[in-house]
């Protein structure tokens, strides 16, 4: 096996760190990168960039070409079906057959109760259909998506959220990404589905409570109705659509769509997945 890594969504939350944990298993990486100005960073570590769109077709041939296994990564938007789709695409018309590691999400499916998760569904079955070798990565709700209360947090102690009472198998971004690295540097994951959450249940209630004790000080946890979340981020600048996806996971998971949790961090990487307490303590400088 010639070990070669193409990661797509290099420059991301989950991609930057699964090019770096690569990097140090010495795999030699390509990425796809959006935009040129992005791309000197990445080739002073020694990654092979290609400077393209998902949907460009040429580029993908050139990644894909010799590539052993491909990490495949979208992030959520109107188009996000067919640039996932083009990434396939380009990996069937490749003669080498790479494995494809593909980014989902939990509970992904065509008719699930949220667009982005209906999204991934349906990337998924294209991908099930394929007769790629194929391993699908399937995260909860990010840890780190929390950091975008980080301003309230620091400004006036107070943690806005939309869940309810719902609970969710909240999970770190590092964790994810040290899923993906093991799935692409060892073998026996082909055909497999890994769903990835941290280590316990939570609502936003005992997020708030494990984020006082990381940062030593009172943080008061405010339930915002979905509606007002929606208009407060179209007024952010969010796109409607962004606006509306968001605002179904909110209520998916205030009814509970995200109460689980799994060992599937622990069983694939043999550490166990960090607790929001390990993310609060570790990103506490973040919440000022
Ligand atoms: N957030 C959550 O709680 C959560 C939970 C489960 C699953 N997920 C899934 O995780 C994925 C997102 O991962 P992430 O947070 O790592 O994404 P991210 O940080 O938004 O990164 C997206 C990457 O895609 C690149 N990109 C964007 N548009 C592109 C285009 N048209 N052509 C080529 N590259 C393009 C970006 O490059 P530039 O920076 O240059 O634009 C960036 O490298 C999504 O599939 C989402 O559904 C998210």
């Amino acid at each position: 096996m010639s070990n070669i890594v193409f990661v797509t969504g290099a420059t991301g939350n989950i991609g930057s760190l699964v090019v770096a944990g690569l990097l140090a298993r010495d795999v030699k990486v390509r990425a796809l990168v959006h935009s040129e100005e992005k791309a000197p960073a990445l080739r002073d570590q020694g990654v092979e960039v290609f400077v393209g769109d998902f949907t460009d077709a040429a580029i993908l041939d050139q990644a894909i070409a010799g590539a052993d296994r491909v990490f495949s990564l979208t992030p959520p938007n109107p188009d996000q079906v067919a640039q996932a789709n083009a990434i396939t695409a380009a990996a069937l018309r490749a003669s080498n057959r790479p494995h494809i590691v593909r980014m989902s999400v939990i509970k992904s499916n065509t008719a699930a109760p949220t667009r982005i998760s209906a999204q991934h569904g349906e990337i998924d079955k294209v991908l099930k259909e394929s007769g790629l070798p194929v391993t699908f990565l399937k995260p909860h709700f990010f840890m780190q998506n929390t950091l975008m209360g980080a301003e309230s947090v620091g400004d006036h102690g107070a943690l806005y959220h939309s869940m309810g009472d719902g609970k969710i198998g909240i999970i770190d971004v590092r964790d994810i990404a040290a899923v993906a690295i093991e799935v692409l540097t060892t073998d026996g994951h082909e055909g497999k589905g890994y769903t990835l959450t941290g280590p316990e249940s939570i609502s936003f209630a005992q997020i708030g409570r494990q984020l006082a004790e990381a940062l030593g000080k009172d943080v008061n946890v405010v339930a915002v109705p979905v509606d007002a979340a929606r208009e407060s981020m179209t007024g952010l600048g969010f796109p409607q659509w962004m606006a509306d996806a968001f605002g179904e996971y909110f209520e998916a998971y205030s009814n509970n769509y995200g109460d689980f949790f799994t060992d599937d961090v622990q069983n694939i990487t043999g550490t166990a997945a960090r607790s929001y307490r390990d993310f609060a303590s570790d990103f506490a400088g973040a919440f000022g």
